[in-house]
């Protein structure tokens, strides 16, 4: 095979071609990326049973009950013991018994909480330790109301402890008054140096007298990224920072929309202290904490030097609710509008005010706005006018935003009544059927079409995260978008996060989606090999196109293993092509260097000539190179570097040279100019 690469020709790269893609799935922030402990903080989660949360009675007797979940049915003798609009569920120990032991609530965190050796965790909770005394007046229905015994003034104890109770890793106390009224403690506990880490653990608030005492908003934060207060974990961030990510694409996906009308991303509800912050029912089977709020998301973006891609929420919800396009869409524009100012208005602004008042003056940059997802399933085919509305509204105020159609241009439903300047594509699919698209951008017509942003596209082989194949799939399809990203502006892979946890501890499996490119466990996280192809060709991109033409590029016929994953999301199961490339390629450049990137999908080496028009170059050079044995090689949590780039030096390079290419490897070759 010989590629011609014409150094004097090409197109320009665009610098926001690869991004990342996010949303509530799989555990992305509560027990993910968001660094809270504390799994059902406000206990709302689930208004049967305080989830996660259970008694501890060392030699006591007590018991816990969840107080205020269904609002409309609070036993009389509770009172009022909503902190605010936001928390309005508590939980209540009562503790009968002491016998010289302990008893307290407990919480195991999102499928276990890390503890690491010589490590500082903030805690904070709401107590108080009785209800309003009142009068029961005449109801003959009325039982005497519980009397409070005990309870005077003393220490309430925190630990952070192994599962059973023996080791404790951590621990400190507060003094608490005897009140009605919630108070809220804070503190740090420091656990001890000889300490393996381990995820084997649990928080427990306790204490050793008998009683009743009442939380809410418990919370237990390990060190974060830049010491953030309410912000995310180290790890799982310096992952993302290495991939060198222009935007981040935000809050969704289908978590934007939720499943009906109501459940859309509630970012007003998302701002602000905890206290201020219910959560919302989400679009994965669990609620959202909300933790993750419309500030964290763009402070996110700030710490790892990325442009927000912010998709407002467009009058359409998962289950189908919709909202014609007129008079009833408009608090919908509004609320956009809302949004948009809160991330980019001057502090004169309204919302622009709030945000400084949140603890950022400067306003984000923004430039293009996602209206909606996927509305090509609405089946009221409203997207037309939903669109047209809101991009009139938008650019009425902010002439300089794009507004992005989430319904790719050949499809049936997609905007016509006026032009979208971008279009957002999303491919899901198999390994040969990634690779069979991988030049479907050539030929789009560079007059007529939109601008595309690929918003989710991933290559579905592997679970909880995808495999070699996929990455080879991955890679295929990337050669691609790169070489039309005069066309491709922006890309996103998704879903970008997996909490690998399978069910246990009385908690479900902690992911809904399959094929996930970053996964991780309370203590640990690792890249599939996919993370790796995305890191590669964010790592060595060059900011102009370097034109390829191929001589004798070699064909692979289908073998019986790639059809088998043919997708069949959601409509496009199709017949494979009798055969396809097995060698891709893509190829730029910038001042300094030349970045070619060669990917093998076949079982067989394959030896190159690569010839260089128009420029010389060093003989020495860099490559990269991941690879593996087998298509289904893969990266696990406890074997997370099965598969990773090795990067060594090469030489022997001039204007023509000629390197092998082994079986299932994406390449990346940077050569230096002379
Ligand atoms: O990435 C997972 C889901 O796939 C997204 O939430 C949705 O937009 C798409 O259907």
């Amino acid at each position: 095979t010989r590629l011609n690469l014409d150094l004097t020709k090409g197109v320009k790269v665009s610098p926001k071609l690869y991004g990342l893609m996010t949303e509530e799935i799989n555990h992305s922030y509560d027990g993910g990326l968001y660094a809270e402990l504390i799994r059902n903080r406000v206990f709302k989660d689930n208004p049967g049973q305080p989830e996660g949360w259970s008694v501890v009675e060392d030699g006591a007797k007590a018991s816990i009950q969840l107080i205020g979940a269904d609002p409309a049915n609070v036993p009389f003798d509770q009172g009022r013991n909503a902190i605010n609009s936001a928390l309005t569920t508590c939980l209540k120990l009562t503790i009968n018994e002491v016998n010289g032991g302990r008893a307290g609530i407990a919480n195991t965190g999102f499928w276990g909480i890390p503890v690491t050796p010589s490590t500082t965790y903030r805690c904070s909770f709401y107590i108080k330790t009785g209800t309003a005394n009142f009068s029961r007046g005449n109801r003959p229905e009325a039982t005497p109301a519980t009397t409070v015994t005990e309870n005077g003034p003393g220490i309430i104890n925190v630990s952070l402890e192994s599962t059973d109770g023996k080791t404790v890793y951590a621990k400190g106390s507060i003094n608490l008054v005897k009140s009605i009224f919630w108070k809220k403690h804070e503190l740090t506990i420091t656990t001890t140096t000889n300490i393996k880490p381990t995820a084997d653990a649990r928080f427990v608030i306790s204490s050793n007298r008998t009683g009743t005492y009442y939380f809410n908003l418990v919370s237990l934060f390990p060190p974060t990224y830049k010491n953030r207060p309410n912000g995310n974990r180290i790890d799982v961030m310096q992952m993302m920072a290495d991939m060198k990510p222009a935007f981040l694409r935000f809050p969704g996906g289908n978590f934007l929309e939720g499943p009906d009308l109501g459940d859309a991303f509630p970012w007003k509800t998302t701002l602000g202290p905890l206290e201020q912050r219910p959560g919302h029912t989400g679009s994965w089977g669990y609620r959202a904490s909300d933790g993750m709020g419309l500030l964290e998301f763009l402070e996110w973006c700030e710490d790892l030097k990325m442009e927000p891609l912010l998709a407002v929420y467009a009058g359409y919800s998962l289950r189908g609710d919709h909202v014609d396009a007129g008079p009833l869409l408009e608090p919908y524009i509004k609320d956009a509008l809302d949004e948009i100012e809160y991330c980019i208005g001057d502090t004169k602004t309204y919302w622009g005010a709030k945000r400084a008042a949140d603890g950022h003056p400067a306003p984000f940059k923004l430039t293009d706005i996602e209206i909606g997802n996927e509305d090509w399933f609405d089946r009221s085919h409203t997207y037309d006018g939903r669109f047209k509305q809101f991009q009139a509204a938008i650019k009425a105020k902010y002439p300089q935003l794009r507004c992005i159609s989430t319904i790719e241009d050949y499809k049936p439903d997609r905007v016509v009544s006026v032009k979208p300047e971008m279009v957002d594509e999303h491919y899901y699919q198999s390994a040969w059927e990634m690779e069979e698209d991988a030049a479907k951008y050539d030929s789009y017509n560079r007059k007529t079409s939109p601008k595309i942003f690929v918003g989710e596209w991933a290559t579905r082989e592997g679970a909880p995260t995808t495999n070699l194949n996929a990455a080879l799939g991955d890679a295929a399809w990337m050669t691609g978008m790169e070489r039309n990203s005069d066309l491709v502006e922006r890309s996103c892979y998704a879903p970008l996060f997996v909490n690998v946890n399978q069910a246990g501890n009385g908690q479900p499996k902690a992911w809904q989606w399959d094929s996930d490119l970053i996964g991780y466990t309370a203590l640990k996280a690792y890249g599939s090999p996919s993370y790796y192809v995305q890191k590669m060709f964010s790592n060595y991109l060059g900011n102009k196109v370097v034109p390829i033409t191929a001589e004798n590029a070699p064909l692979r016929k289908p073998a019986v293993k790639d059809t088998a994953g043919l997708s069949k999301w959601p409509t496009n199961a199709r017949r494979p092509k009798a055969e396809r490339p097995a060698l891709f390629y893509v190829c730029t450049q910038d001042e300094k260097n030349i970045y070619l990137k060669i990917i093998n999908t076949d079982d067989m080496a394959r030896e190159v000539e690569i010839n260089l028009k128009g420029g010389d170059i060093m003989a020495g050079g860099t490559l990269i190179v991941l690879k593996g044995d087998k298509p289904e090689d893969t990266n696990t949590i406890d074997e997370p570097t099965k598969i990773v780039p090795v990067t060594s030096a090469i030489t022997g390079l001039g204007r023509s040279f000629r390197r092998t290419f082994e079986p299932y490897s994406v390449n990346v070759i940077k050569l230096t100019k002379r």
